[in-house]
C-alpha cells in the first residue's frame, strides 16, 4: 500500500543526497508518495522563508518526515530550523544508532552504541539574553517532564531489543540541580527495567572512555548538548559522518534524517555519501511498517561496502555518489 510522506530537501549536499535516495526507495519498492519541498537557507533567500507553509501543512497531514540538513548560520542570523522543527512537533527522542560495519576497517571493532538524546530543552531551548554589552548569559532548562521521558524511551528501547545496559551521562557534580535531576530519575526510573544495567558516567570522562573503550557502551541516554557531541563522537568511532543515521521521535510525528550538516565543503563537487541518509530513510520505512524495503536497501548496502570496489572518498575509496548508487541500484 502506498504511504504518503513529507520530503524536505534542504541545502548543501542535501539536494545531492536526497535525489539518490528517493531513487533508491524506489527501487527497493518502497512504494511512497512523496510530497517534496525545498526547505532552508537557499529557500530562505529566493522567497523569504525557510519552511514555506505549504511544507508544514503536509508534514501536519502525512506526521512523518524525510529530511535532509540545513545550513544555520554561525553567531547571527535565523535560528536553527533544526531546532525548531524538533521543538514545533515535540520531536523529543532523538535516537543515533552507531554500528560497526565489518566492511568500514577503523581502529574499532563491534561498535554497537545508541543514544538517546533530548531533543527539546537544556541550552539548545535558545534562552540566551546579553546582560550588557559584554556579558552574556544562555539558560539550561531541564524539566522533570522531558527528562523522564527520554529515560524512558531508551529504557524501552533497550528491553524492546534485548539490550543489556543504558548509560545516564551527564555532569552532575558541576550542575547538582539540572543534571542532578536528570540523574536522579534515571535511578528512578530504572528500578521499572530491572532486567536492564542502569549506570551512569560524567560527560567528559564519558568522551575518554567512548575512544579508550567503546565497546562498554550498549545504550546512552543524555541532555540534548552532551548527545549532540558525544553522538558525532560515536560516528568517529564507526568511520566518520556519512554513515550515522537518525530518527527523531514524538508521540505524534516522526522526522528522519541523517546526523551530519550540510557539509559546504563537499557540496557540489558529488561525491557526497548518502549512506547515512540512506539508513535514515531505512529507519522511517520501518517506523512506517514497510521492513522488507528496509531491509532490501540494507542488505544492497551492505553488499556495495562488502565488495570495496565502489566507495564514496570521506571511506577511502573514489568513487562519486551517482557511482555508489548504481552499484546499490545494480544489487537491487
Ligand atoms: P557537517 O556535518 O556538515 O560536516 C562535517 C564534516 O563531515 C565535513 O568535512 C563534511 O564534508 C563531512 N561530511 C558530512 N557529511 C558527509 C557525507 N554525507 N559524506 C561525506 N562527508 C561528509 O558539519 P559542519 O561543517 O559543522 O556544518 C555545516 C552546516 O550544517 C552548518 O550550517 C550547520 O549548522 C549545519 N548542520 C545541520 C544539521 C541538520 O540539518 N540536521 C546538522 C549538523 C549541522
Ligand atoms: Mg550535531
Amino acid at each position: 500500500m502506498s504511504t504518503t510522506i513529507t520530503v524536505f530537501r534542504g541545502d548543501g549536499i542535501g539536494p545531492e543526497i536526497l535525489d539518490v535516495t528517493l531513487e533508491i526507495l524506489e527501487a527497493a519498492g518502497a512504494d511512497l508518495a512523496c510530497e517534496i519541498f525545498d526547505v532552508g537557507a537557499a529557500e530562505y533567500e529566493a522567497h523569504g522563508a525557510l519552511v514555506p507553509d505549504a511544507a508544514y501543512a503536509s508534514f501536519e497531514k502525512t506526521h512523518v518526515l524525510l529530511k535532509t540538513p540545513i545550513t544555520t548560520p554561525v553567531g547571527k542570523g535565523f535560528r536553527s530550523l533544526n531546532v525548531m522543527l524538533r521543538k514545533k512537533y515535540d520531536l523529543y527522542a532523538n535516537i543515533r544508532p552507531a554500528k560497526s560495519n565489518p566492511a568500514v576497517k577503523t581502529r574499532y571493532q563491534d561498535i554497537d552504541i545508541v543514544t538517546f538524546r533530548e531533543n527539546t530543552e537544556d541550552l539548545y531551548a535558545g534562552v540566551e539574553e546579553m546582560i550588557s554589552e559584554d556579558e552574556a548569559h544562555s539558560i539550561k532548562i531541564i524539566t522533570r517532564k522531558c527528562s523522564e521521558r527520554i529515560i524512558r524511551a531508551a529504557f524501552a528501547y533497550a528491553v524492546a531489543q534485548g539490550r543489556k545496559k543504558v548509560t545516564c551521562v551527564h555532569k552532575a557534580n558541576i550542575m547538582k540541580l539540572s543534571d542532578g535531576m536528570f540523574r536522579d530519575i534515571f535511578y528512578e526510573l530504572a528500578k521499572e527495567y530491572p532486567q536492564v544495567e542502569a549506570t551512569d558516567m560524567i560527560v567528559d570522562n564519558t568522551a575518554m572512555q567512548l575512544v579508550m573503550n567503546p565497546n562498554q557502551f550498549d545504550v546512552i541516554v543524555t541532555e540534548n548538548l552532551y548527545g549532540d557531541i558525544l553522538s558525532d563522537l560515536t560516528s568517529g568511532l564507526i568511520g566518520g559522518l556519512g554513515l550515522l543515521p537518525s530518527s527523531n521521535l514524538g508521540d505524534d510525528y516522526a522526522m528522519f534524517e541523517a546526523v551530519h550538516g550540510s557539509a559546504p565543503d563537499i557540496a557540489g563537487k558529488g561525491i557526497a555519501n548518502p549512506t547515512a541518509f540512506l539508513w535514515s530513510a531505512c529507519m522511517m520505512l520501518e517506523h512506517i511498517g514497510k521492513q522488507d524495503a528496509a531491509s532490501r536497501i540494507r542488505r544492497a548496502v551492505d553488499a556495495v561496502l562488502a565488495d570495496g570496489s565502489v566507495k564514496t572518498p570521506d571511506l577511502g575509496g573514489q568513487a562519486s555518489t551517482r557511482e555508489y548508487v548504481d552499484a546499490i541500484l545494480a544489487k537491487l
